[in-house]
């Protein structure tokens, strides 16, 4: 049976490389009959966590009201997240950080969030696979917090421009990571 999919995605370059990816990963995807919610970061309006505690009193994910509380009820459903991402100063982007920081709403409001699936897409202009721990590592100790399964990561070094990932195999490993959920 189809899962329900949520990819968030990081880059603020919509013809980028972590897009070319996420976009092979959804297609291969909907071909195998998933439904895949996208909320793409960078082109939506979330603030970074406030630590007030306060997730979910208002009914809403997030007191403080931004388009993460359109993505909450998504990822509740969901049955696997995907995580797709450039590596920004050996990090994450600060569009998806903030709302990876306001996933913690899901923790206070005590959501049963364990079991989903959830996967890792993500590229750096370096060559040095160790550049890829700032994100690897959040992501997979992430995963282990809220007892997600990760099923794969796909992490491609030395791409920096627009393009650069076609001379790649970026975009075939994304989306033969359809075939893991
Ligand atoms: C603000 C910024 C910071 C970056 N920091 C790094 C970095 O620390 N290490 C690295 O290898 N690449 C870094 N890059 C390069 C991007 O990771 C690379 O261009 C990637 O292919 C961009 O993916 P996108 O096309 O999906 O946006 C940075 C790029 C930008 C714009």
């Amino acid at each position: 049976m189809g899962k329900k999919i949520v990819v968030i995605t990081g880059s603020p370059r919509k013809n980028g490389n972590s897009f070319a990816m996420t976009e092979a990963f959804i297609n291969a995807a909907e071909a195998k009959g998933h439904s895949v919610t996208r909320f793409d970061a960078a082109f939506k309006k979330v603030g970074g966590c406030h630590a007030c505690e306060t997730c979910y009193k208002t009914g809403k994910a997030c007191s403080f009201d931004d388009d993460f509380n359109e993505l909450a009820p998504a990822i509740l459903e969901a049955d696997a997240v995907v995580f797709t991402t450039p590596v920004y100063w050996y990090s994450f982007p600060a569009q998806i950080k903030a709302v990876i920081d306001k996933l913690y709403a899901l923790c206070v409001g005590g959501k049963d969030v364990a079991g989903k699936e959830c996967a890792l897409i993500a590229c750096c202009e370096e060559e040095d696979m160790s550049v890829m721990d700032g994100v690897r590592v959040p992501y997979e100790r992430t995963a282990a917090l809220l007892k997600w399964k990760s099923v794969g990561e796909v992490l491609v070094p030395g791409v920096l421009l627009v393009g650069d990932i076609d001379k790649t195999d970026g975009c075939k490993k994304a989306a033969a990571l359809a075939e893991a959920l």
